[in-house]
């Protein structure tokens, strides 16, 4: 086995780690738009040419409300995909069905906490952000395809959330301690999640024939573009949003808003598609599957 992970353990852990709402961010406290929100190394705003200092923090403000919205996105698809894997087997292995139940409530608990950051966001910005949706949209078109597919999706997220917490800790700037504090909490509770999602994934790959997996892989990757296709819709929203809060148009838009297209891609699908537990999972469904993934996960970089 590539991992000693289980349900049992992994319940206890969880039921360890958990939070409330209130230890993350109160409905009263406000964020400090005097500071940044984001890592650079997944907001990548402070390298851009043609921006000042000023209008770099308001851009990677504009890229925390980008994370807020993708995660609430993201969130809202792996909550039924939970539901609908735990129902078949409800009166199975205890453990087994408390893990999945208790991971489909801190989602429902995180989706929660982003809209709770989301209208702190608006309370302190000073231009509306327009968002890609509806969200039950892109869930229903993520949700239609092979439930092997969208476990690897999912996996790849919690696993990304992982790295984005750790990009948080290395990144000197001065970033607002309750948006550091959001992606701390997310991540004490996603590392319990990664791994039940790996037994999910390993558990929808037993028995599958390499055809099987090869279209699952196939379909992994429609899913992926549907994705990169919303992140590029979202670039150009940001964009419009920047050129509102700052009163100017942006000179070099063009060139800006595929540089911050490529920070979303690292963000959202790259920093989970080279983590090597995704890794790990892929290579113990097929090698060739991994060998796919690590073909195209460059352009996600
Ligand atoms: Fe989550
Ligand atoms: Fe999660």
């Amino acid at each position: 086995m590539y991992h000693d992970f289980n349900y049992e353990a992994t319940l206890a852990t969880s039921l360890r780690a958990q939070w409330q709402l209130d230890d993350v961010l109160r409905t009263d406290q406000e964020l400090d738009f005097g500071r940044n929100f984001m890592p650079e190394s997944l907001a990548r705003t402070a390298a851009i040419e043609g921006l000042n200092p000023f209008e770099q923090r308001v851009l990677n403000q504009i890229s925390a409300h980008q994370y807020l919205a993708i995660f609430g996105v993201v969130e809202e698809f792996i909550l039924p995909f939970l539901v609908d894997h735990a129902r078949p087997a409800l009166r199975g292995d205890d453990y087994r069905i408390r893990a999945l139940l208790n991971f489909a409530s801190e989602e429902a608990k995180h989706i929660h906490l982003f809209k709770r950051f989301h209208d702190a966001f608006v309370r302190g910005f000073p231009v509306e952000c327009q968002v890609i949706g509806p969200s039950e949209d892109i869930g229903a078109e993520v949700l239609r395809h092979d439930p092997l597919a969208v476990g690897l999706v999912i996996l790849m997220i919690e696993w990304m959330t992982q790295e984005h917490y750790l990009g948080s800790i290395r990144d000197d700037s001065d970033l607002d301690p309750l948006f550091k504090s959001l992606l701390k909490h997310h991540w004490m509770e996603e590392a319990q999640h990664a791994k039940l999602d790996t037994l999910i994934v390993d558990a929808l790959g037993e028995g599958r024939s390499e055809a099987e997996i090869d279209k699952a892989i196939d379909e992994f990757l429609e899913i992926g573009g549907f994705l990169d296709n919303g992140l590029k819709v979202q670039a150009g929203f940001n964009l419009d949003a920047l050129e509102k809060a700052i009163g100017r148009k942006l000179e070099n838009r063009e060139e800006v808003e595929a540089q911050q297209h490529q920070a979303a891609r690292w963000t959202y699908i790259g920093s989970g598609m080279v983590h090597e537990r995704f890794k790990a999972s892929l290579e113990a469904l097929s090698p060739n599957a991994a060998k796919r993934l690590a073909e195209v996960a460059p352009v996600f970089a």
